[in-house]
């Protein structure tokens, strides 16, 4: 469009004066009409030029437009309630039944016959292969994906009948792959409250990153992300459970967020969670049956179904799927060591 609007502008003067001089010579005009006349195109070009882009911006304008509004009016698959469930107490029981669940892309049930209960105050772990289905298990509960009716109760109603947000409120989710924004650290804690930032390294210290963040440059205000210091992946997923504890919620879900650091801090870090915040119910997500060994009840998920089910005790009297993998596990770590 550009080389284009250029080239035209630059033509009318050319042909101006090809023209306009050969009437010169031929005296059909007068030498200072063509010399007005010039000029008049001179300031007729930006004008011109102006529409072109003006039109050139609309394009692509009405363009970006559409893909917003494609993102605007997509319906979300979720069934939500009218009402926002604002005034309702959450107790954080949660009960489910006979679950199945598949993605919408898939034709394999990513979970079957899952039945789980957890209390308030509970701390419950799931643990299990790779692929096994244990961070589907919290991305139903926050609602990203639509299940069945009476499949999932959140304090005895039914899932669908609760607004995504009540439960989102009410539930922080570490999620598996950490996210840091562009910003200041502190900034990144207190992210979903803002004037709680003077607060920040009191939720780092339970995150055990509070020694991490005094060794940058310039502390709590150290600039993180794209533009500013690269954090190591166990700092960038200890500073986002500080994150989830600045949220304060009474219900709080670690997938697998502390992959990244040893065995013995992952341990200290649920153990300080777990001192730190009494009366919150908990799932932890580990690869490492150590670090959740004193959870009150462990999921063992196999293949989208969970395979067995009790506190690290009576797990190990079993001898099945969880004895096998805690010693493999205890080998590893000896291994290790020598
Ligand atoms: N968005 C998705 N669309 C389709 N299938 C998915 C999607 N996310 C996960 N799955 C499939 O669902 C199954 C369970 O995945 P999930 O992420 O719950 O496993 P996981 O137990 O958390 O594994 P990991 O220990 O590696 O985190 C896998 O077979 C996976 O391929
Ligand atoms: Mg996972």
């Amino acid at each position: 469009m550009f080389p284009l609007i250029q080239f035209f502008a630059s033509m009318s003067g050319v042909l101006a004066i090809y023209f306009g001089g050969k009437m010169v010579i031929n005296e059909e005009i007068t030498f200072g009409q063509l010399v007005m006349f010039y000029s008049y195109i001179g300031m007729l070009v930006w004008p011109m030029m102006a529409i072109g882009w003006v039109v050139n911006v609309i394009q692509r304008g009405k363009a970006s437009y559409q893909r917003l509004m494609e993102i605007m009016n997509s319906q979300s698959s979720v069934s939500e309630p009218e009402s926002e469930n604002e005034n309702k107490e959450f107790k954080g029981h949660i009960k489910i039944n006979n679950l199945k669940f598949k993605y919408p892309n898939s034709e394999k049930y990513a979970l079957q016959n899952i039945n789980v209960e957890i209390k308030p105050g509970e701390m419950v772990a799931f643990v299990g292969k790779i692929g096994s289905g244990k961070s589907t298990l919290p991305k139903l509960l926050l609602k990203f994906y639509a299940v069945e009716d009476n499949m999932i109760f959140i304090d005895g109603q039914d899932i669908n009948k609760l607004h995504s947000k009540f439960i989102r409120d009410n539930i922080s989710y570490v999620p598996q792959e950490s996210f840091l924004f562009s910003m200041p650290i502190e900034d990144n804690i207190s992210f979903a409250y803002p004037d709680r930032v003077e607060k920040a390294p009191e939720f780092a210290r339970i995150a055990n990153v509070h020694e991490d963040i005094l060794e940058l440059p310039e502390k709590y205000k150290t600039l993180v992300g794209e533009r500013g210091v690269t954090l190591s992946g166990g700092q960038k997923q200890r500073v986002s459970i500080a994150r989830a504890l600045a949220k304060d919620a009474p219900f709080i879900i670690l997938d697998d967020c502390l992959s990244a650091v040893d065995t013995e801090t992952e341990e200290a870090i649920i153990n300080n969670l777990r001192n730190n915040i009494i009366n919150k119910t908990m799932i932890v997500i580990s690869h490492r049956l150590k670090a959740v060994r004193n959870a009150d009840k462990i999921y063992v998920f196999d293949d989208g179904k969970i395979i067995e089910q009790g506190n690290h005790n009576e797990l190990l009297a079993l001898e099945g799927a969880y004895y096998g993998m805690y010693m493999k596990q205890l080998i590893e770590e000896k291994l290790e060591e020598e």
